[in-house]
C-alpha cells in the first residue's frame, strides 16, 4: 500500500484514521483507541480544536498546573504553567515563596515597539530610490488607513517607516523597515497586513519586493524583572559564601556559550509554560529571546546577577511580544481562563509577568546547581515518571517514596528498590 496520499484534507475524520491507521500503525486498535480517547466529549469544543489547526485528528495535551504566591510590584498572582517537564513548577513555587518573604519581584516594561520589514531589491542609484521613498512615505502610512483605523484608537499603529540600504551586505537589497505599537495584541495578523498595503503602495518598475513579513527579533519590546536582598538574608548559612558563588553562575553563563545555552534553557522552561498556558505564541517567544541573547555577537546569559553594598541583586532582561487579545488568547478556553487567573492582565502586565517566571527558574536552577546540585530536587520529583515508567502500582509508590525519602533518586536506585520489593513479597 502507497504510504503517500493525496486529497488528504477533503477526507472526513475518520476517513483520516482510517489512512493513517493502515498505512503507520503497528497496532490499528491500541493506535485508533489512544487517539479516540484524547477527542474531546464536548462536540463543540472539538470543533473549535479542530478550527485551529488544519488536519487534526485529536488532541494532544500537556500538564497544565499553577505556581502561587508571586508577589509582583505589590500584587500577588498565581501563575499558570503548561509544561511536561518535572520540577519546573515545584521550582517557581519554592521561589516564588522565597522572595515573598524578601520583599517580592519589582518589574518594569521599557519598551513596546515591534518591527516588521518590506524587503526588496532595486538595481539603479540610491539616491533616487531615497527621493521616490520620501516622497511616498506619507501615501505608504494613508495605504493602511483602514487597517490601522482601530489599532490607532487603542493608542497603538505605525510609528515610522524607514528606508534602509543593504546593499554593503546583499547586492540589491533594501528593506523598509516600520515600526509598530499593537496596544493588547501581539499584533502578528495586524502587522503583516499593513506591510503588504505598504508594498502594494510602494513597489513600481524598479523594485522588485520579495517578501513583506513581521520580524520575530523584538529586542525593543523588552520587560526587565529583578530581585535583590541583603546577602546576609540569601540563606540561613554561609550566605556570603552561596550569594558570590550564585553571580559567579551567572558570569559562567556570560562567558562560555555552553553553559548560556543551558542556563537560558532553564530560562525559558518558565518563560514558554506560561506563554503557552495564555495561548501565546512560544516559537516566536523563544526565538525572538535567544536572537537577544546573541545581540553582542556572543551567546550570553539573558540574566545577570552582582552584589553591591551587601545587596544581592539579580535580574533579566527579555524581549516579550505577547498579547493579552487577539489570536487564541480568548478563544482557548483555559488560555482564556489563564489570564483569568492572572487577573486579566494587560498585554504590558503579561510581559512583566512572564519575565518574572523566567527569572525564578533560573533562579531555582542554580540555587539548586550552586548548593546540593540539580540531580537532588528534579529526581525527587521526576521519581513518580520513573515508578509510572516501571509500571510500580499505587501501593509500591507509597513504599519507594519513602524508602528513597531523603537520598538522591537515580532510576537504577529506583529499579533497585522495585525489584527487591517485589521479589520479598
Ligand atoms: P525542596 O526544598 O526539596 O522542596 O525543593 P520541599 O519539599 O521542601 O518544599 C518546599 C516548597 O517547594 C513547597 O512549599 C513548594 O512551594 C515547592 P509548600 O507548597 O510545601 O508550601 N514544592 C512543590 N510544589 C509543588 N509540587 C511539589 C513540590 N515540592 C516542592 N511536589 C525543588 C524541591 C525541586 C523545588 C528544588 O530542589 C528545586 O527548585 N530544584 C531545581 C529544579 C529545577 O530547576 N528544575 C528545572 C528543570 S531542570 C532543567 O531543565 C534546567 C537546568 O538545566 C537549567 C540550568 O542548568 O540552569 C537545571
Amino acid at each position: 500500500m502507497s504510504k503517500t496520499v493525496s486529497g488528504f484534507s477533503k477526507f472526513t475524520r475518520e476517513e483520516k484514521v482510517n489512512w493513517l491507521a493502515n498505512n503507520y500503525f503497528t497496532n490499528v486498535n491500541e493506535g485508533v483507541a489512544t487517539l479516540n480517547q484524547y477527542l474531546n466529549h464536548n462536540k463543540k469544543l472539538q470543533q473549535l480544536h479542530d478550527e485551529f489547526i488544519e488536519n487534526t485528528i485529536t488532541n494532544f495535551y500537556v500538564p497544565y498546573a499553577i505556581a502561587p504566591n508571586f508577589i509582583i510590584n505589590g500584587k500577588t498572582y498565581a501563575i499558570p504553567m503548561a509544561i511536561e517537564e518535572s520540577s519546573v513548577v515545584a521550582a517557581a513555587s519554592l521561589v516564588s515563596k522565597y522572595w515573598s518573604t524578601r520583599g517580592g519581584f519589582k518589574t518594569k516594561v521599557i519598551s513596546t515597539t515591534k518591527v516588521g520589514q518590506v524587503h526588496f531589491m532595486y538595481e539603479k542609484n540610491f539616491e533616487e530610490l531615497y527621493t521616490y521613498f520620501k516622497e511616498i512615505k506619507t501615501q505608504l502610512i494613508e495605504a493602511t488607513d483602514s487597517i490601522t483605523n482601530n489599532m490607532r484608537k487603542r493608542g497603538g499603529g505605525i510609528t515610522d517607516i524607514e528606508l534602509r540600504n543593504k546593499t554593503s551586505e546583499l547586492k540589491n537589497y533594501y528593506q523598509l523597515h516600520v515600526t509598530f505599537e499593537t496596544a493588547d495584541s501581539m499584533g502578528a495578523n495586524f502587522i503583516n497586513s499593513c506591510l503588504e498595503a505598504i508594498a502594494n503602495a510602494f513597489k513600481n518598475k524598479d523594485i522588485k519586493i520579495v517578501m513583506s513579513i513581521l520580524s520575530n527579533y523584538v529586542p525593543d519590546c523588552l520587560v526587565r524583572a529583578e530581585v535583590s536582598c541583603k546577602v546576609e538574608d540569601f540563606f540561613t548559612e554561609n550566605s556570603e559564601y552561596y550569594a558570590q558563588k550564585f553571580v559567579e553562575a551567572v558570569q559562567i553563563a556570560n562567558i562560555e556559550p555552553y553553559r548560556a545555552v543551558t542556563h537560558n534553557k532553564g530560562i525559558m522552561n518558565g518563560i514558554d509554560a506560561v506563554v503557552l498556558a495564555t495561548g501565546n505564541d512560544f516559537r516566536a517567544v523563544a526565538a525572538g529571546a535567544h536572537a537577544y541573547a546573541s545581540r553582542s555577537g556572543k551567546y550570553k546569559s539573558l540574566t545577570n546577577a552582582k552584589i553591591e553594598n551587601g545587596i544581592f541583586h539579580f535580574w533579566i532582561e527579555i524581549p516579550l511580544s505577547l498579547g493579552t487579545v487577539g489570536g487564541l488568547t480568548k478563544l482557548h478556553p483555559l488560555a482564556k481562563l489563564s489570564l483569568e487567573i492572572l487577573q486579566n492582565p494587560s498585554a504590558k502586565e503579561l510581559m512583566q509577568i512572564i519575565a518574572v517566571a523566567g527569572l525564578t527558574q533560573n533562579f531555582a536552577a542554580l540555587k539548586a546547581l550552586t548548593t546540593t546540585g540539580i540531580q537532588q530536587g528534579h529526581m525527587k520529583m521526576h521519581l513518580m515518571n520513573i515508578l509510572n515508567q516501571l509500571e510500580a502500582n499505587l501501593h509500591e509508590k507509597e513504599i519507594i517514596i519513602k524508602e528513597l525519602k531523603g537520598k538522591t533518586v537515580t532510576h537504577n536506585a529506583v529499579a533497585e528498590a522495585l525489584h527487591k520489593l517485589r521479589t520479598h513479597n
